[in-house]
């Protein structure tokens, strides 16, 4: 089941974004972008157990990809699809999805380029040493 997030899942939530910014319960404070209109963020639950969310920004008709975590064991069997497919039928007045992701995690570079985002630039170091492709969907 995919819904919206609320308080109760905070925790998990810290957890999996742990996964991929060690520093994440810094970077995101979950208690402030609950409350913000343009971040919406939802999670993929199943049998009570949150393994994966997705956290995306919505301006008009463009979406930005601010972070996509599956758990890691429960990788590579369509719930990162699940997630961005619910995201994409949920809002389907969008035009543009945008996002960026470290040049070296192939993974999620083939995840999206199955979704048809392709590479637009390079942003160099924008992960401390390591540069970002940026990429898009739509126009
Ligand atoms: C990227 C991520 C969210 C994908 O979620 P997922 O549930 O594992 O992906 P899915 O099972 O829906 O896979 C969809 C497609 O992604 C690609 N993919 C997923 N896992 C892959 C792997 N281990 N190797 C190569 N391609 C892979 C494939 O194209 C796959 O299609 P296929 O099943 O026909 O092979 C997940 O790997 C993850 O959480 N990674 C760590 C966090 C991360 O890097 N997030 C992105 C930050 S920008």
């Amino acid at each position: 089941m995919i819904r919206e997030f609320k308080t109760s899942d905070f925790e998990n939530i810290y957890e999996l974004g742990e996964l991929l910014h060690s520093n994440y319960r810094k970077l995101y404070n979950l208690d402030s972008i609950i409350n913000e209109e343009y971040n919406h963020l939802f999670i993929y639950e199943d049998n009570e157990k949150i393994l994966g969310f997705i956290h995306i920004t919505k301006l008009y008709e463009t979406i930005d990809i601010v972070d996509i975590v599956v758990d890691s064991g429960a990788r590579h069997r369509g719930i990162g699809s699940n997630l961005l497919d619910y995201v994409i039928s949920e809002y389907d007045d969008v035009k543009l999805i945008t996002l960026e992701v470290n040049v070296s995690n192939k993974v999620a570079i083939a995840f999206y380029q199955k979704f048809g985002f392709e590479v637009v630039s390079i942003r160099k170091n924008y992960y401390n040493t390591d540069d970002a492709y940026l990429m898009k969907r739509g126009a």
